[in-house]
């Protein structure tokens, strides 16, 4: 847990650099555990995290166009991101296109695996991070990139402000309102270099 005074990684010069590499089987336990996390099953609600429904729906025979990595800090497993044609999830998407999205748009969606290392500024480095060198860095066809967190993740959607995203518009689901936020290859091609903290 964070605890006042705790310094932030944003609030430090010491460069911090998140790498990513793809998601392999042997990595399912791992991820396993991290999506039966509470601090996590409280956003995915709903969703089936048992071991069949994550071999299933993330493992190597899962078949989709979403890719997943896992986020990787000085050596250390620290979170999971997945990125996705926003095209391919039209049940989510719809929404965002009638807010203006282009219809050439990826989504994401991510954790920090550690609650002890949440709300410290890794979360908002390793989205910055992943969009430059995976979402926009190995992915010509994408324009922008897209997440829409409930409106009570705070955390979530101020993490995305901080890694560069800003927001479009709220977009009501059946367990609240979500709060579109959206980047642009220009919006990530100022500031501060790739793989770096963010200082202040
Ligand atoms: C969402 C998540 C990846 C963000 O990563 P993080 O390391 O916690 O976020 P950061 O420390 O970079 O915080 C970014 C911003 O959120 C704020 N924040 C962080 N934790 C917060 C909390 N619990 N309550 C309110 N604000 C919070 C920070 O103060 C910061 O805002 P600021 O720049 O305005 O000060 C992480 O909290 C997580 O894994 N949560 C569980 C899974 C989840 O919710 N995934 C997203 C589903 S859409």
């Amino acid at each position: 847990m964070l605890r006042r005074g705790d310094p932030k990684i944003c609030d430090t010069v010491a460069p911090v650099e998140v790498t990513f590499r793809r998601l392999a089987d042997v990595d399912l336990p791992m991820l396993h555990r991290w999506l039966n996390e509470p601090g996590v099953v409280q956003w995915w609600e709903g969703d089936d995290v048992s071991w069949e429904a994550v071999v299933r729906d993330y493992g190597s025979t899962s078949g989709d166009s979403t890719e997943h990595w896992i986020a990787t800090l000085d050596g250390t497993d620290i979170g999971w991101i997945q990125c996705y044609p926003a095209a391919d999830e039209p049940e989510e998407t719809e929404p965002w296109f009638a807010l203006g999205i282009d219809r050439a748009a990826a989504g994401i969606d991510y954790l920090v695996s550690d609650p002890a290392r949440r709300g410290r500024g890794l979360g908002s480095v390793m989205i910055r991070a992943f969009v430059i060198n995976v979402v926009f860095g190995i992915h010509p066809e994408w324009s922008q990139v897209c997440a829409a967190p409930y409106a009570k993740n705070l955390a979530s959607w101020r993490a995305l402000e901080r890694a560069g995203f800003r927001f479009i518009g709220m977009i009501q689901e059946a367990d609240g309102p979500c709060r579109l936020m959206m980047a642009d290859r220009t919006a990530l091609a100022s500031g501060p270099e790739q793989g770096t903290s963010l200082v202040p």
